[in-house]
């Protein structure tokens, strides 16, 4: 049942994993990701336990905890304050099919932060303790992991984590910056050799996954041998190269063509999936993703943003299509 076990014994490349970003790696995304790069695991949107346990879960399902088989392994990330309601979703995310489950414990905004849920969890260490087992009670023997960060106003990495690895997680993902610094300042790395000291004490069978800041498979792989981590998740790099996870492909050589013709079929496969149950807004956003590096980019790019409406970004992004398929 624990599908993380299959990345050990270690093979020396990091299990490289694409990060849960609210608004991006929706099932679509995930989706085009995998048709150009398939990351080893694939981490959902963070979805609130409350939403899942409400009258209107079909809604937050629908929304947040849909997947095709090509996205597995893929883990469900959720998040709340109240252990009860964390086992009964745990139970909902398990009958859904997922691989794993994740607790966000690292999210910095301020409404999660409101409820008691995310990041606040790290200034209230026995209830994330609680939370941790009430998930893994309700998870139907699904592993159970954790992301968070190294500390709250300050680094506390040693204190924080040793709560964590106090309980039987199966994967804990540090994301190297404090709740404070939100994503500004470099990414503490340094700090992942204590957690890795702490887990060697305190369940060896964890998987210490690092994040913040990377931006290719090389990178992830020197971090991992350095500081003897399991597994490296990457967030932003993907908005500067969708390819990333393919190692084989060279970032220089991914022609303007390549580029419009994969943001057509994210349009497409958008448009089929979501209909008009998905803001505009956030596929708009995608179009930077692509339409990037080449010459005319910044030009196509504003005639893209000024669309008011999904089918016309389609028709324009068909037109560009044709034109790159001719110079090209
Ligand atoms: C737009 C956006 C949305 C995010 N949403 C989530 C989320 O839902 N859950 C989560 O654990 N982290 C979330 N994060 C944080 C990322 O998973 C990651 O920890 C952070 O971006 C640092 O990694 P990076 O430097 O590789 O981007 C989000 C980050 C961004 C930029």
């Amino acid at each position: 049942m624990n599908f993380w076990k299959k990345f050990q014994p270690k093979t020396g490349k990091p299990i490289m994993i694409l990060a849960p970003m609210d608004g991006v790696t929706d099932m679509v995304f995930r989706q085009i990701v995998t048709s150009v790069g398939k990351p080893d695991v694939f981490f959902t949107e963070f979805v609130p336990i409350d939403a899942i346990l409400s009258k209107s879960s079909q809604k937050i399902i629908d929304k947040g905890l849909r997947f095709s088989q090509r996205e597995r392994p893929i883990v469900a990330q959720i998040w709340g304050s109240n252990p009860e309601h964390f086992k009964k979703a745990a139970k909902v995310v398990a009958d859904l099919g997922f691989d794993g489950i994740d607790i966000n414990m690292g999210c910095p905004v301020k409404t999660t932060l409101r409820q008691g849920g995310c990041s606040a969890l790290i200034k209230n260490p026995k209830l994330a303790q609680k939370i941790i087992l009430a998930t893994i009670k309700g998870a139907c023997g699904l592993p159970v992991s954790v992301k968070t960060r190294i500390g709250f106003g300050s680094i506390d990495t040693e204190g924080w984590v040793t709560t964590l690895l106090q309980t039987p997680i199966a994967a804990l993902t540090l994301h190297l910056r404090t709740v404070a610094e939100m994503s500004k300042p470099p990414a503490h790395w340094e700090e992942i050799a204590k957690v890795v000291e702490v887990r060697n004490r305190l369940n060896p069978d964890c998987l210490i996954i690092g994040n913040g800041d990377v931006k290719s498979i090389e990178e992830s792989r020197v971090k991992a041998q350095k500081y003897g981590i399991d597994g490296v998740m990457i967030g932003r790099g993907i908005f500067q190269n969708v390819w990333l996870f393919n190692e084989s492909v060279n970032p220089e050589t991914i022609t303007p063509k390549d580029k419009i013709k994969l943001l057509l079929k994210h349009l497409t496969l958008f448009k089929k999936t979501f209909g008009d149950k998905r803001h505009f807004a956030l596929m708009k956003k995608f179009v930077k993703c692509y339409i990037n590096n080449f010459p005319n980019a910044l030009e196509i790019r504003e005639k893209m943003m000024q669309t008011k409406t999904l089918n016309e970004l389609i028709e324009i992004t068909k037109r560009y299509t044709a034109i790159f398929k001719v110079v090209s």
